[in-house]
């Protein structure tokens, strides 16, 4: 029996398919490469460049290496882009989402993990959100995760199908063995961007918006180690195998951290002042977004390992050195 993770040339896919091989599984990787790296899946995986969304070819797969569980990564991710692009986002997230969501049910796969987001509450709920907080999603991208989330819950109802769905908060890192990290060079993510200023590969690190509703002004988000979002998926894994009916749980520590804050968490890292500029907000972007984790500590009893910001800049910078050397 096999693993199959789609997106798993991807960032935190990845992290995961290496994850799933230190422990055994079986994994066959499907990725389309647009955003992903062949060279950062693991070495042992099998790997099939194509989209999550052919659902001949996923049948022919689930087939081909008996899938018993499918982690559905493949996406794209970047809030102003999908505010730009949203039917591109509508297509690659939640029209792929429901060829590979058949695909597995015609096949009989009983268990789907998938990677949501901790956008699709709504900018009024009530921080640390608890899952139960009202949804309701400001960018084309968080509305295309809400939309599979639901996709998921209904056919979970109709048909066999398990799935737990995954609210990360803001993920960072990377593996602490080197193997694998962020490596798409256009990345947008504060902490990789602000390790590339660092290494002095982008001039200065932009601050998108200064006059939030919180304390400094900048926008506040929940840091979550890559390594500990990874083993989030284990315990699901493992959770499903044993027979658990599906749900949703938020993945972040529970402490938030401005933008300067992080800025001041990586100055503190390298020893001496970031270049920054004030910049305007980002389309999309809400404030503030914090988990309450108190869900999957108690029903997955998922304990963070990894929640230091130093251990977090420190690794990113780690792999941003050995990208461009
Ligand atoms: C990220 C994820 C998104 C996920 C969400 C969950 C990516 C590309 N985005 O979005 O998929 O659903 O977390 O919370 O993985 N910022 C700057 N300067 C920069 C970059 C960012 O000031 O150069 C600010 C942003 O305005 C924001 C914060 O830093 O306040 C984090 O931004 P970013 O790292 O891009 O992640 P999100 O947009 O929160």
């Amino acid at each position: 029996m096999s693993i199959l993770v789609t997106g798993g040339a991807g960032y935190i896919g990845s992290h995961m398919v290496y994850a799933l091989q230190d422990r055994g599984e079986a994994v066959v990787v499907l990725d389309n490469l647009s955003t992903g790296v062949r060279g950062l899946v693991a070495p042992g995986a099998a790997f099939v460049e194509g989209e999550a969304g052919d659902a001949a070819l996923v049948r022919r797969l689930i087939a081909e290496h008996r899938v018993e569980a499918v982690i559905h990564f493949a996406g794209s991710i970047v809030v102003p882009e999908s505010v730009a692009q949203p039917l591109r986002y509508y297509a690659n997230n939640v029209v792929a989402s429901r060829a590979l969501i058949e695909a597995c049910v015609h096949a009989g796969v009983g268990a789907f993990i998938f990677s949501s987001t901790a956008t699709v509450y709504a900018v009024e709920a009530k921080q640390p959100l608890s899952e139960e907080e009202p949804k309701a999603p400001i960018s084309p991208y968080a509305r295309s995760k809400l939309m599979t989330e639901w996709m998921l819950e209904d056919t979970s109802r109709a048909h066999g199908l398990r799935a737990m769905s995954l609210r990360y908060f803001n993920v960072a890192g990377a593996d602490p063995q080197g193997r694998t990290g962020q490596s798409t060079p256009q990345a947008t993510h504060l902490i990789k961007r602000a390790a590339q200023v660092a290494l002095g590969r982008v001039p200065h690190l932009d601050i998108f918006g200064t006059d939030y509703p919180t304390p400094d002004g900048t926008g506040i988000r929940d840091y979550i180690h890559v390594s500990d979002l990874v083993a989030a998926h284990l315990l699901a894994l493992d959770a499903l195998r044993a027979g658990a009916e599906s749900a949703t749980y938020n993945v972040g520590y529970g402490r938030g951290l401005s933008v300067r804050e992080v800025v001041r968490g990586v100055e503190a890292v390298i020893g001496r002042p970031l270049p920054v500029r004030e910049s305007p907000r980002r389309a999309g972007d809400p404030p503030v977004l914090i988990s309450d984790p108190s869900r999957i500590k108690s029903a997955l009893n998922w304990q963070p390992r990894h929640d230091d910001l130093a251990e977090i800049v420190r690794s990113a910078l780690e792999w941003e050195r050995g990208l461009n050397a």
